[in-house]
Protein backbone atom coordinates (compact mmCIF):
# COMPACT_ATOMS: atom_id res chain seq x y z
CA UNK A 1 0.00 0.00 0.00
CA UNK A 2 2.34 3.24 -1.43
CA UNK A 3 1.27 6.66 -0.35
CA UNK A 4 0.35 8.59 -3.56
CA UNK A 5 -0.86 12.07 -3.88
CA UNK A 6 -4.46 13.19 -5.10
CA UNK A 7 -4.26 15.35 -8.22
CA UNK A 8 -7.55 15.64 -10.22
CA UNK A 9 -7.06 17.01 -13.40
CA UNK A 10 -3.33 16.18 -13.07
CA UNK A 11 -2.21 19.93 -12.35
CA UNK A 12 0.56 19.21 -10.67
CA UNK A 13 1.58 15.43 -11.87
CA UNK A 14 4.16 14.50 -14.76
CA UNK A 15 3.56 11.58 -16.19
CA UNK A 16 6.33 10.84 -18.76
CA UNK A 17 10.02 12.31 -20.06
CA UNK A 18 9.69 13.84 -23.02
CA UNK A 19 12.17 15.53 -25.57
CA UNK A 20 10.04 16.40 -27.88
CA UNK A 21 7.72 20.28 -26.73
CA UNK A 22 8.59 22.44 -24.58
CA UNK A 23 6.16 25.05 -22.75
CA UNK A 24 6.52 27.56 -20.31
CA UNK A 25 3.33 28.90 -19.53
CA UNK A 26 3.94 31.83 -17.11
CA UNK A 27 6.57 33.36 -20.18
CA UNK A 28 4.10 32.01 -22.89
CA UNK A 29 6.87 29.74 -24.77
CA UNK A 30 6.28 27.46 -26.65
CA UNK A 31 9.25 25.27 -28.38
CA UNK A 32 9.44 22.26 -30.50
CA UNK A 33 12.56 19.68 -30.54
CA UNK A 34 14.25 23.65 -28.74
CA UNK A 35 13.23 25.91 -31.84
CA UNK A 36 11.16 28.48 -30.32
CA UNK A 37 7.07 28.12 -32.37
CA UNK A 38 6.93 31.79 -34.01
CA UNK A 39 10.22 31.00 -36.21
CA UNK A 40 8.78 27.48 -37.19
CA UNK A 41 5.63 29.03 -37.98
CA UNK A 42 7.60 31.90 -39.81
CA UNK A 43 9.69 30.08 -41.64
CA UNK A 44 8.86 26.39 -41.43
CA UNK A 45 5.72 24.76 -42.68
CA UNK A 46 3.93 21.81 -41.77
CA UNK A 47 5.63 18.95 -43.34
CA UNK A 48 9.07 20.20 -42.37
CA UNK A 49 7.47 20.90 -38.89
CA UNK A 50 6.14 16.99 -38.37
CA UNK A 51 9.55 15.38 -39.51
CA UNK A 52 11.34 17.33 -36.78
CA UNK A 53 8.43 15.96 -34.28
CA UNK A 54 8.91 12.92 -35.26
CA UNK A 55 12.86 12.57 -35.98
CA UNK A 56 14.16 15.28 -33.60
CA UNK A 57 16.27 17.65 -36.02
CA UNK A 58 15.02 19.49 -38.95
CA UNK A 59 15.79 17.40 -42.12
CA UNK A 60 18.47 17.99 -44.58
CA UNK A 61 16.68 19.23 -47.98
CA UNK A 62 17.42 15.44 -49.57
CA UNK A 63 15.78 13.92 -45.84
CA UNK A 64 12.68 16.62 -46.58
CA UNK A 65 12.41 15.45 -50.20
CA UNK A 66 12.02 12.01 -49.20
CA UNK A 67 9.71 12.75 -46.17
CA UNK A 68 7.10 14.74 -48.57
CA UNK A 69 7.19 12.08 -51.20
CA UNK A 70 6.55 9.60 -48.86
CA UNK A 71 3.73 11.31 -47.26
CA UNK A 72 2.26 12.35 -50.28
CA UNK A 73 2.06 9.10 -51.71
CA UNK A 74 0.40 7.77 -48.97
CA UNK A 75 -2.60 10.30 -49.22
CA UNK A 76 -5.42 7.75 -50.88
CA UNK A 77 -7.45 5.77 -49.01
CA UNK A 78 -8.47 2.15 -50.11
CA UNK A 79 -11.79 2.53 -52.06
CA UNK A 80 -12.61 -0.13 -49.54
CA UNK A 81 -12.66 2.09 -46.87
CA UNK A 82 -14.90 4.52 -48.48
CA UNK A 83 -17.79 2.24 -47.78
CA UNK A 84 -17.06 3.03 -43.96
CA UNK A 85 -17.83 6.62 -44.64
CA UNK A 86 -21.48 5.48 -46.09
CA UNK A 87 -22.32 3.57 -42.98
CA UNK A 88 -22.77 6.78 -41.27
CA UNK A 89 -25.91 9.33 -41.55
CA UNK A 90 -24.93 12.33 -43.52
CA UNK A 91 -25.95 14.53 -40.59
CA UNK A 92 -23.29 12.66 -38.31
CA UNK A 93 -20.31 15.25 -37.14
CA UNK A 94 -17.68 15.00 -38.72
CA UNK A 95 -15.64 14.03 -35.60
CA UNK A 96 -18.05 11.22 -35.09
CA UNK A 97 -17.23 9.87 -38.67
CA UNK A 98 -13.52 10.38 -37.64
CA UNK A 99 -12.95 8.66 -34.71
CA UNK A 100 -15.28 5.39 -36.72
CA UNK A 101 -12.98 5.12 -39.62
CA UNK A 102 -9.43 6.38 -37.96
CA UNK A 103 -10.30 3.33 -35.65
CA UNK A 104 -11.48 1.54 -38.32
CA UNK A 105 -7.86 1.52 -39.84
CA UNK A 106 -6.83 -1.28 -37.55
CA UNK A 107 -9.45 -3.47 -39.24
CA UNK A 108 -8.15 -2.94 -42.23
CA UNK A 109 -4.19 -2.18 -42.45
CA UNK A 110 -3.11 -5.10 -40.59
CA UNK A 111 0.62 -4.71 -42.02
CA UNK A 112 1.21 -1.78 -40.10
CA UNK A 113 -0.46 -2.72 -36.47
CA UNK A 114 2.46 -4.68 -34.78
CA UNK A 115 3.93 -2.34 -32.16
CA UNK A 116 6.78 -4.06 -31.61
CA UNK A 117 7.98 -4.27 -35.48
CA UNK A 118 10.01 -1.08 -35.98
CA UNK A 119 9.23 -0.50 -39.79
CA UNK A 120 5.88 -1.59 -39.39
CA UNK A 121 5.65 1.48 -36.97
CA UNK A 122 6.98 3.58 -39.08
CA UNK A 123 4.33 2.97 -41.91
CA UNK A 124 1.43 3.41 -39.40
CA UNK A 125 3.21 7.00 -38.91
CA UNK A 126 3.13 8.06 -42.33
CA UNK A 127 0.05 6.58 -42.90
CA UNK A 128 -2.05 8.44 -40.27
CA UNK A 129 0.02 11.54 -41.60
CA UNK A 130 -0.94 11.07 -44.76
CA UNK A 131 -4.66 9.77 -44.50
CA UNK A 132 -6.03 12.14 -41.97
CA UNK A 133 -6.38 15.17 -44.28
CA UNK A 134 -8.25 12.51 -46.75
CA UNK A 135 -10.36 11.67 -44.18
CA UNK A 136 -11.34 14.60 -42.86
CA UNK A 137 -12.20 16.16 -46.15
CA UNK A 138 -14.06 13.19 -46.92
CA UNK A 139 -16.13 13.21 -43.65
CA UNK A 140 -16.71 16.75 -44.58
CA UNK A 141 -17.98 16.27 -48.46
CA UNK A 142 -20.25 13.02 -47.12
CA UNK A 143 -21.54 15.38 -44.93
CA UNK A 144 -23.19 17.56 -47.09
CA UNK A 145 -23.78 15.34 -49.88
CA UNK A 146 -20.65 16.27 -52.65
CA UNK A 147 -18.27 13.91 -54.17
CA UNK A 148 -15.48 12.87 -52.39
CA UNK A 149 -11.60 14.71 -53.87
CA UNK A 150 -8.96 12.36 -54.81
CA UNK A 151 -6.27 13.87 -53.16
CA UNK A 152 -3.08 15.04 -55.67
CA UNK A 153 0.11 14.82 -55.59
CA UNK A 154 1.44 17.38 -56.97
CA UNK A 155 -0.05 19.74 -54.39
CA UNK A 156 1.38 20.37 -51.08
CA UNK A 157 -0.06 19.10 -47.74
CA UNK A 158 -2.19 22.42 -46.84
CA UNK A 159 -3.37 22.89 -50.73
CA UNK A 160 -4.40 19.65 -51.23
CA UNK A 161 -6.77 19.80 -48.42
CA UNK A 162 -8.43 22.94 -49.14
CA UNK A 163 -9.30 21.54 -52.65
CA UNK A 164 -9.85 18.35 -51.09
CA UNK A 165 -12.86 20.38 -49.25
CA UNK A 166 -14.02 22.41 -51.75
CA UNK A 167 -13.48 21.31 -55.36
CA UNK A 168 -16.30 20.04 -57.24
CA UNK A 169 -16.02 18.00 -60.51
CA UNK A 170 -17.97 20.81 -62.39
CA UNK A 171 -15.07 23.43 -62.06
CA UNK A 172 -11.39 23.66 -61.58
CA UNK A 173 -10.45 24.96 -58.17
CA UNK A 174 -7.38 26.67 -57.92
CA UNK A 175 -5.80 27.31 -54.32
CA UNK A 176 -5.16 30.57 -53.26
CA UNK A 177 -1.66 30.80 -52.02
CA UNK A 178 -2.40 33.38 -49.08
CA UNK A 179 -5.13 31.07 -47.90
CA UNK A 180 -3.35 27.67 -48.21
CA UNK A 181 0.23 29.53 -46.31
CA UNK A 182 -2.89 30.24 -43.42
CA UNK A 183 -4.02 26.70 -44.05
CA UNK A 184 -0.39 25.33 -43.27
CA UNK A 185 -0.07 27.34 -40.28
CA UNK A 186 -3.50 26.42 -38.32
CA UNK A 187 -1.77 23.04 -38.92
CA UNK A 188 1.58 23.93 -37.99
CA UNK A 189 0.81 25.60 -35.11
CA UNK A 190 -1.61 23.09 -33.60
CA UNK A 191 1.40 19.98 -34.55
CA UNK A 192 2.10 19.04 -30.95
CA UNK A 193 1.34 20.31 -27.27
CA UNK A 194 3.00 18.20 -25.19
CA UNK A 195 0.70 16.35 -22.31
CA UNK A 196 -2.63 18.00 -23.26
CA UNK A 197 -5.67 15.62 -22.88
CA UNK A 198 -5.91 14.34 -26.22
CA UNK A 199 -2.01 13.47 -26.20
CA UNK A 200 -2.22 12.09 -22.39
CA UNK A 201 -5.40 9.66 -23.78
CA UNK A 202 -3.35 8.57 -26.40
CA UNK A 203 -0.24 7.66 -24.16
CA UNK A 204 -2.59 6.03 -22.09
CA UNK A 205 -4.53 3.89 -24.56
CA UNK A 206 -0.82 3.15 -25.82
CA UNK A 207 0.39 1.87 -22.62
CA UNK A 208 -1.67 -1.03 -22.64
CA UNK A 209 -0.19 -2.11 -26.05
CA UNK A 210 -3.09 -1.03 -28.48
CA UNK A 211 -2.24 -0.91 -32.11
CA UNK A 212 -2.26 3.08 -33.27
CA UNK A 213 -4.67 3.66 -35.55
CA UNK A 214 -6.95 2.30 -32.20
CA UNK A 215 -4.95 4.98 -30.03
CA UNK A 216 -5.03 7.67 -32.50
CA UNK A 217 -8.60 7.08 -32.55
CA UNK A 218 -8.87 7.56 -28.80
CA UNK A 219 -6.86 11.09 -29.05
CA UNK A 220 -9.77 12.20 -31.56
CA UNK A 221 -12.70 11.11 -29.20
CA UNK A 222 -10.81 13.14 -26.15
CA UNK A 223 -9.90 16.49 -28.70
CA UNK A 224 -13.67 16.43 -29.60
CA UNK A 225 -14.60 17.77 -26.19
CA UNK A 226 -15.51 21.55 -25.93
CA UNK A 227 -12.94 22.42 -23.07
CA UNK A 228 -10.37 21.15 -25.56
CA UNK A 229 -10.40 20.69 -29.47
CA UNK A 230 -14.43 21.41 -29.39
CA UNK A 231 -13.44 24.91 -28.42
CA UNK A 232 -12.40 26.33 -31.69
CA UNK A 233 -16.19 25.22 -32.97
CA UNK A 234 -17.38 26.56 -29.59
CA UNK A 235 -16.48 29.89 -30.09
CA UNK A 236 -17.74 30.02 -33.36
CA UNK A 237 -21.31 29.26 -32.03
CA UNK A 238 -20.82 31.77 -29.46
CA UNK A 239 -20.57 34.30 -31.53
CA UNK A 240 -23.61 33.30 -33.84
CA UNK A 241 -25.39 33.22 -30.02
CA UNK A 242 -24.01 36.62 -29.47
CA UNK A 243 -25.12 37.44 -32.47
CA UNK A 244 -24.89 41.53 -32.15
CA UNK A 245 -22.02 43.66 -30.96
CA UNK A 246 -24.48 45.53 -28.47
CA UNK A 247 -25.34 41.82 -27.34
CA UNK A 248 -21.38 41.46 -26.19
CA UNK A 249 -21.50 43.29 -22.29
CA UNK A 250 -24.58 40.40 -21.64
CA UNK A 251 -22.04 37.99 -22.18
CA UNK A 252 -19.11 39.38 -20.99
CA UNK A 253 -20.92 39.90 -17.51
CA UNK A 254 -22.70 36.21 -17.69
CA UNK A 255 -18.60 34.42 -18.35
CA UNK A 256 -17.89 36.76 -14.73
CA UNK A 257 -20.93 35.49 -13.30
CA UNK A 258 -19.97 32.20 -10.80
CA UNK A 259 -23.49 31.25 -10.99
CA UNK A 260 -23.55 30.88 -14.90
CA UNK A 261 -21.83 27.89 -16.35
CA UNK A 262 -21.30 30.05 -19.68
CA UNK A 263 -17.49 30.94 -20.33
CA UNK A 264 -16.31 32.74 -23.03
CA UNK A 265 -15.12 30.32 -25.89
CA UNK A 266 -11.66 30.63 -26.99
CA UNK A 267 -10.22 32.27 -24.11
CA UNK A 268 -7.73 31.04 -21.05
CA UNK A 269 -5.66 27.72 -21.01
CA UNK A 270 -4.36 25.58 -18.22
CA UNK A 271 -0.59 26.19 -19.19
CA UNK A 272 -0.73 29.41 -20.57
CA UNK A 273 -1.25 32.31 -17.68
CA UNK A 274 -0.14 35.20 -20.01
CA UNK A 275 -0.44 34.79 -23.38
CA UNK A 276 -0.37 32.33 -26.33
CA UNK A 277 2.44 32.41 -28.31
CA UNK A 278 0.17 30.44 -31.10
CA UNK A 279 -2.42 32.97 -30.69
CA UNK A 280 0.26 35.06 -31.42
CA UNK A 281 0.99 34.06 -35.02
CA UNK A 282 -2.64 32.89 -35.28
CA UNK A 283 -3.83 36.62 -35.17
CA UNK A 284 -1.83 38.22 -37.53
CA UNK A 285 -2.90 34.95 -40.01
CA UNK A 286 -6.14 36.31 -39.17
CA UNK A 287 -5.93 39.68 -40.14
CA UNK A 288 -3.95 38.64 -43.75
CA UNK A 289 -7.38 36.15 -44.40
CA UNK A 290 -9.76 39.12 -43.30
CA UNK A 291 -7.46 41.43 -45.90
CA UNK A 292 -7.20 38.70 -48.42
CA UNK A 293 -11.42 38.07 -48.79
CA UNK A 294 -12.81 41.75 -47.47
CA UNK A 295 -14.67 40.64 -45.22
CA UNK A 296 -15.00 43.19 -42.97
CA UNK A 297 -19.21 43.24 -43.18
CA UNK A 298 -18.65 39.68 -41.78
CA UNK A 299 -21.07 40.21 -38.89
CA UNK A 300 -19.50 37.52 -36.81
CA UNK A 301 -16.18 38.67 -37.36
CA UNK A 302 -16.98 42.10 -36.22
CA UNK A 303 -18.33 40.70 -33.28
CA UNK A 304 -15.28 38.44 -32.69
CA UNK A 305 -12.91 41.57 -33.32
CA UNK A 306 -15.33 43.46 -30.75
CA UNK A 307 -14.90 40.59 -28.35
CA UNK A 308 -11.42 40.39 -27.85
CA UNK A 309 -11.28 44.14 -27.34
CA UNK A 310 -13.22 44.30 -25.07
CA UNK A 311 -12.32 41.48 -22.70
CA UNK A 312 -8.40 41.84 -23.08
CA UNK A 313 -9.55 45.27 -21.05
CA UNK A 314 -12.02 43.82 -18.77
CA UNK A 315 -10.32 43.59 -15.20
CA UNK A 316 -12.09 39.99 -14.74
CA UNK A 317 -9.80 38.65 -17.52
CA UNK A 318 -6.92 40.57 -16.83
CA UNK A 319 -7.18 39.26 -13.36
CA UNK A 320 -7.55 36.05 -14.24
CA UNK A 321 -5.03 36.24 -16.94
CA UNK A 322 -8.07 34.99 -19.47
CA UNK A 323 -7.04 36.10 -22.85
CA UNK A 324 -7.81 34.71 -26.38
CA UNK A 325 -5.95 31.59 -27.03
CA UNK A 326 -5.41 29.96 -30.54
CA UNK A 327 -9.14 28.18 -31.18
CA UNK A 328 -10.21 31.96 -30.79
CA UNK A 329 -8.27 33.05 -34.05
CA UNK A 330 -8.41 29.89 -35.74
CA UNK A 331 -12.06 29.73 -36.09
CA UNK A 332 -11.80 32.95 -37.48
CA UNK A 333 -9.30 31.82 -39.89
CA UNK A 334 -12.04 28.58 -40.59
CA UNK A 335 -14.88 30.59 -40.65
CA UNK A 336 -13.57 33.23 -43.50
CA UNK A 337 -12.53 30.49 -45.91
CA UNK A 338 -15.85 28.78 -45.51
CA UNK A 339 -15.36 25.75 -43.37
CA UNK A 340 -19.24 25.49 -41.33
CA UNK A 341 -17.91 25.25 -37.49
CA UNK A 342 -18.17 21.21 -37.28
CA UNK A 343 -14.76 20.94 -39.50
CA UNK A 344 -13.14 22.99 -37.23
CA UNK A 345 -12.49 20.22 -34.31
CA UNK A 346 -11.23 17.75 -37.63
CA UNK A 347 -9.35 20.31 -39.09
CA UNK A 348 -7.06 20.66 -35.36
CA UNK A 349 -7.36 16.74 -35.41
CA UNK A 350 -5.45 16.52 -38.76
CA UNK A 351 -2.83 18.86 -37.27
CA UNK A 352 -2.38 16.83 -34.23
CA UNK A 353 -1.91 13.70 -35.69
CA UNK A 354 2.25 14.22 -35.54
CA UNK A 355 1.93 15.25 -32.25
CA UNK A 356 -0.38 12.23 -31.14
CA UNK A 357 2.08 9.72 -33.05
CA UNK A 358 5.54 11.67 -32.29
CA UNK A 359 4.31 10.56 -28.41
CA UNK A 360 3.28 7.09 -29.14
CA UNK A 361 6.61 6.72 -30.29
CA UNK A 362 8.84 8.00 -28.17
CA UNK A 363 6.68 6.45 -25.29
CA UNK A 364 6.86 2.74 -27.03
CA UNK A 365 10.97 3.84 -27.05
CA UNK A 366 11.29 4.73 -23.59
CA UNK A 367 12.67 1.84 -21.14
CA UNK A 368 10.44 3.19 -18.61
CA UNK A 369 7.47 2.90 -19.92
CA UNK A 370 4.40 0.68 -18.06
CA UNK A 371 1.17 0.51 -18.39
CA UNK A 372 -0.87 3.56 -17.03
CA UNK A 373 -2.75 3.29 -14.43
CA UNK A 374 -3.97 6.20 -11.80
CA UNK A 375 -5.13 5.45 -8.47
CA UNK A 376 -7.98 7.05 -7.04
CA UNK A 377 -9.25 8.67 -3.51
CA UNK A 378 -11.94 6.05 -2.46
CA UNK A 379 -14.82 8.00 -0.84
CA UNK A 380 -17.77 5.55 -1.24
CA UNK A 381 -19.11 3.02 1.74
CA UNK A 382 -16.71 1.18 4.59
CA UNK A 383 -17.89 -2.25 5.02
CA UNK A 384 -21.36 -3.60 5.06
CA UNK A 385 -23.48 -6.55 4.59
CA UNK A 386 -25.64 -7.77 1.69
CA UNK A 387 -29.11 -6.92 2.41
CA UNK A 388 -31.54 -9.64 1.01
CA UNK A 389 -33.99 -7.82 -1.45
CA UNK A 390 -37.42 -8.02 0.68
CA UNK A 391 -35.39 -6.42 3.38
CA UNK A 392 -34.49 -2.86 1.82
N1 LIG B 1 -14.48 32.46 -19.38
C1 LIG B 1 -14.74 32.92 -18.15
N2 LIG B 1 -14.08 32.54 -17.04
C2 LIG B 1 -13.10 31.64 -17.19
C3 LIG B 1 -12.75 31.12 -18.46
C4 LIG B 1 -13.46 31.56 -19.58
N3 LIG B 1 -13.18 31.10 -20.80
N4 LIG B 1 -11.72 30.25 -18.32
C5 LIG B 1 -11.42 30.22 -17.01
N5 LIG B 1 -12.25 31.06 -16.34
C6 LIG B 1 -12.20 31.34 -14.90
C7 LIG B 1 -12.78 30.19 -14.09
O1 LIG B 1 -14.14 30.37 -13.87
C8 LIG B 1 -11.95 30.22 -12.84
O2 LIG B 1 -12.47 31.24 -12.02
P1 LIG B 1 -12.38 31.08 -10.40
O3 LIG B 1 -10.91 31.07 -10.07
O4 LIG B 1 -13.10 32.29 -9.88
O5 LIG B 1 -13.09 29.80 -10.06
C9 LIG B 1 -10.58 30.69 -13.31
O6 LIG B 1 -10.82 31.43 -14.52
C10 LIG B 1 -9.60 29.53 -13.61
O7 LIG B 1 -10.25 28.61 -14.50
P2 LIG B 1 -10.07 27.01 -14.43
O8 LIG B 1 -11.26 26.39 -15.07
O9 LIG B 1 -9.73 26.61 -13.05
O10 LIG B 1 -8.79 26.82 -15.35
P3 LIG B 1 -8.38 25.50 -16.11
O11 LIG B 1 -6.92 25.59 -16.28
O12 LIG B 1 -8.95 24.30 -15.44
O13 LIG B 1 -9.15 25.67 -17.50
C11 LIG B 1 -9.64 25.98 -19.78
C12 LIG B 1 -8.56 25.98 -18.71
C13 LIG B 1 -9.00 26.17 -21.14
C14 LIG B 1 -10.40 24.63 -19.77
C15 LIG B 1 -10.65 27.14 -19.49
O14 LIG B 1 -9.97 28.38 -19.53
C16 LIG B 1 -11.84 27.14 -20.44
O15 LIG B 1 -12.84 26.46 -20.19
N6 LIG B 1 -11.77 27.95 -21.56
C17 LIG B 1 -12.79 27.95 -22.57
C18 LIG B 1 -12.60 26.75 -23.49
C19 LIG B 1 -11.41 26.92 -24.42
O16 LIG B 1 -11.24 27.94 -25.06
N7 LIG B 1 -10.60 25.85 -24.54
C20 LIG B 1 -9.48 25.80 -25.48
C21 LIG B 1 -8.14 25.76 -24.82
S1 LIG B 1 -6.81 26.00 -25.99
C22 LIG B 1 -6.87 24.68 -27.10
C23 LIG B 1 -6.85 23.32 -26.50
O17 LIG B 1 -6.13 23.06 -25.55
O18 LIG B 1 -7.56 22.44 -27.04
Amino acid sequence: AGVFTHDPGFTSTSACESAITFIDGDKGELMHRGYPIDQLAEKSHYLEVCYLLLYGSLPTATELETFEHTITHHTMIHEQMHNFFRGFRRDAHPMATMVGVVGAMSAFYHDSTDINDERQREIASHRLIAKMPTIAAMAYKYSIGQPFVYPRNDLDYASNFLRMCFAVPAQEYVVDPILSRAMDRIFTLHADHEQNASTSTVRLASSSGANPFACIAAGIACLWGPAHGGANQACLEMLKEIGSPNRIPEFIERAKDKNDPFRLMGFGHRVYKNFDPRATVMKESADEVLDLLGIDNNPLLRIAKELEHIAVNDDYFIEKKLFPNVDFYSGIILEAMGFPTAMFTPIFAVSRTVGWISQWKEQLADPAMKIGRPRQLYMGETLRDYVEIENR
